[in-house]
């Protein structure tokens, strides 16, 4: 296959990445997925193995990812290729580009239906459409908003035709521009609903549910699907952020900038749950609900509050804004790889991708109500595109991202691109090569059931022990050798 050329395209702004990445990863995961899955994983033991996760595998992953495209210069599959082949490996490698920029896509397909229920919800708040007393009028409005695919295809459209257009009007012009006015309007947002949370009362159930730690309810499942919403929340293996680091001007510091976005999405999904436990508990709702969770205790909460109507119209706007800065970024892989390596016209490429995934996005939306049957496994549409990219696809990813900045490329290229200082950078290594993938590949086996009841996890530890002696071991007899 003939290689295309780097992509000379960057961002403008000194603040065009970090804007951007950080609209990317906070979404819908920290505001909408966060508060049900805890809710649903038990609490504080499911919030504990996330931050290890974000801590241990995400950032270090998120480092690699960046550094993968911005030394590759392209879209997933191009940037790979050509990281690959600059240190002699094979091009085969571009493998795990194309997974990620399917599993973008796939993200983008169920995506576009819950960004769907936050834009129909902001309309239903303007025109006074949330009222009603009590949780199971609230459930009702949801379900009701589900019923009808003609309304929720309606909104779930929407979002894709907005999504399309910002893509397709460019990096600079589409994506860094519309993110330079929505990223600061998110941030008052937000301050706004904090402060009103503060002042409503009932943090401490929240603070309670979110932050006490119960060994019993760490089980298997649960630390799969921490691990997973990891990946999902800070938008790795998707090819958003590799892709964004594609524009990265050179002298930005990678680690500072991963830095700044990890500690932004972490704290809006811990603010996020702290502002939403209280509600549920108030209201005596099952905090494992599901999806609906948010768009059925929210709305209850701001109707007893002071000044709730406008906080409510507040509140949807942010979820639509977090949400729509998420979802240029799932698809804007796949519009550069055709405009890089196909040399199909941006606008027209971002309308064609737009058509395909309006398809599948249309069956992920019809789970909601027709096509509530039509399942598989007991999973429907949404269900699956939800469950194969966050609990299959980003984990092997991950994995894939760990392995190829941590062993495929060379050593020198990886510690140009991060330009960390030496001890950092083998702390850095020493992570990507064995812990996150050694954590990685534990939580999968043990997800498959393969790992067995004798497992011990001391296993884990020598494994690192042995792989940290040999590092040094190797690392002195190398430095030996240049001297
Ligand atoms: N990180 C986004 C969120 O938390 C979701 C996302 C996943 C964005 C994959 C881009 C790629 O909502």
């Amino acid at each position: 296959m003939t290689d295309t050329a780097p992509t000379k395209t960057l961002w403008l702004g000194r603040w065009g990445f970090v804007l951007a990445a950080t609209g990317s990863s906070v979404g819908l995961g920290n505001i909408w997925k966060f508060p049900y899955m805890t809710g649903e994983y038990g609490g504080g033991a499911f919030v504990l193995v996330y931050l290890l996760c974000i801590a241990a595998i995400g950032v270090p992953v998120m480092m690699a990812e960046i550094a993968l495209g911005r030394r590759g210069r392209g879209s997933p599959v191009d940037a790979i290729r050509r990281v690959a082949r600059e240190s002699g490996r094979s091009g085969l490698w571009s493998a795990f580009g194309w997974m990620a920029m399917l599993c973008g896509f796939m993200v983008l397909s169920f995506y576009v239906v819950v960004a769907g229920w936050s834009v129909s919800y902001l309309w239903k708040a303007v025109t006074g459409g949330l009222q009603a007393d009590s949780v199971d009028g609230m459930a009702a409005i949801f379900t009701q908003n589900n019923a009808n695919p003609w309304n929720l295809g309606f909104w779930s459209t929407l979002v894709t035709i907005a999504t399309m257009a910002i893509v397709g009007k460019g990096v600079q012009a589409g994506i860094e521009r519309s993110v330079r006015w929505m990223m600061p309007g998110l941030v008052v947002m937000l301050a706004i609903m904090i402060v009103y949370a503060l002042f409503s009362g009932g943090f401490g159930a929240g603070f309670h549910f979110l932050f006490a730690f119960d060994p019993q309810k760490l089980t298997g499942p649960a630390v799969l699907a921490a691990m997973g919403h990891a990946f999902f929340t800070l938008s790795l293996a998707s090819g958003a952020i590799l892709t964004y680091g594609a524009y990265l001007p050179a002298q930005q510091s990678i680690g500072r900038t991963t830095l700044t976005v990890a500690l932004c999405d972490t704290l809006v999904a811990l603010m996020a749950g702290l502002a939403i436990f209280p509600v549920i508990f108030a209201n005596g709702m099952d905090p494992a609900s599901g999806p609906g969770l948010i768009f059925m205790s929210l709305p209850l909460a701001f109707a007893q509050m002071p000044f709730g109507g406008v906080v409510e119209v507040v509140f949807f706007l942010m979820l639509a804004v977090a949400a729509l800065t998420s979802a240029i970024s799932m698809i804007e892989a796949t519009v550069a790889w055709l405009n890089q390596s196909h040399g199909i016209a941006r606008r027209r490429a971002a309308w064609g991708v737009g058509i395909v995934l309006w398809l599948v996005s249309t069956l992920a939306m019809l789970s909601f109500n027709v096509g509530a049957d039509w399942t598989l496994a007991g999973k429907t549409v949404f269900d699956w595109l939800d469950f194969l990219t966050s609990r299959l696809m980003m984990p092997l990813g991950g994995l894939g991202t760990a392995l190829l900045a941590g062993f495929v490329l060379r050593r020198e290229v990886v510690r140009e691109e991060l330009g960390l200082p030496s001890g950092a950078f083998a702390l850095w290594q020493f992570v990507i090569r064995y812990v996150s993938p050694l954590a990685i590949l534990v939580v999968f086996l043990d997800a498959l059931g393969w790992l067995g009841a004798g497992f011990d996890l001391r296993w884990v530890a020598a494994i690192l022990l042995v792989a940290l002696i040999g590092e040094i071991a190797l690392g002195r007899a190398t430095q030996r050798q240049a001297s």
